[in-house]
């Protein structure tokens, strides 16, 4: 036991059920072709997976590696990219899929980098926003649900690699979380 405690802020059901909302207003907001979803790893692969699946019209899924945090619960500022795209996005409509954009810096980061090689479109679907946090300003396209500024794990988010495992996005207290 350390101390720490976890509370249910969105369960498996409302995320599931959000999800699939997201999906149908993805659908209905690309009139055609094929949407290449770019999961920025490594918390956002389950929500990548389940929105994947929520979309119908085509899709191709790639991922890129990005570090930010180290292993503690705040940024350092520093962004690094740890693993790039499989394949080309010139002229391709690009949804950039995240689990949680909190300062902003690792998606305007990735924004930049991808608009270097000429995409026909970038927008970018998070399951979490937290826009009290933001030190840069970044257009979400597709928001799950907007939380205020507690520390949430679970469905792909973690606190040091664990939690990322939870079906539910909870809210951890405890005396490591300050
Ligand atoms: C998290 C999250 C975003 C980023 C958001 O990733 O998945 O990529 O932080 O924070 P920002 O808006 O302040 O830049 P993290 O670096 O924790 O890596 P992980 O997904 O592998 O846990």
């Amino acid at each position: 036991m350390d101390g720490s405690s976890l509370r249910t802020l969105f369960s498996e059901e409302k995320i599931q059920k959000r999800i699939r909302e997201m999906g149908t207003q993805i659908d209905a907001d690309y009139p055609g072709g094929t949407l290449h979803l770019v999961c920025i790893l490594k918390g956002a692969c389950f929500f990548m997976a389940d929105l994947a699946r929520s979309i119908e019209r085509d899709v191709v899924v790639d991922f890129m590696g990005i570090s930010s945090y180290g292993r503690g619960k705040t940024t350092s500022g520093a962004v690094k990219l740890t693993k790039d795209l499989d394949t080309a996005i010139e002229g391709a409509d690009v949804l950039l899929v995240e689990d949680i954009v909190d300062t902003g810096v690792t998606i305007t980061y990735l924004v930049n980098v991808l608009e270097q090689r000429k995409p026909k479109s970038i927008r970018i679907a998070t399951l979490l926003d937290k826009p009290s946090r933001r030190l840069r300003p970044v257009k979400v396209a597709y928001v799950g649900f907007e939380i205020p500024d507690e520390f949430v794990v679970g469905y792909g988010l973690d606190y040091a690699e664990r939690y990322r495992n939870l079906r539910d996005v909870c809210v951890l207290q405890g005396p490591q979380v300050a």
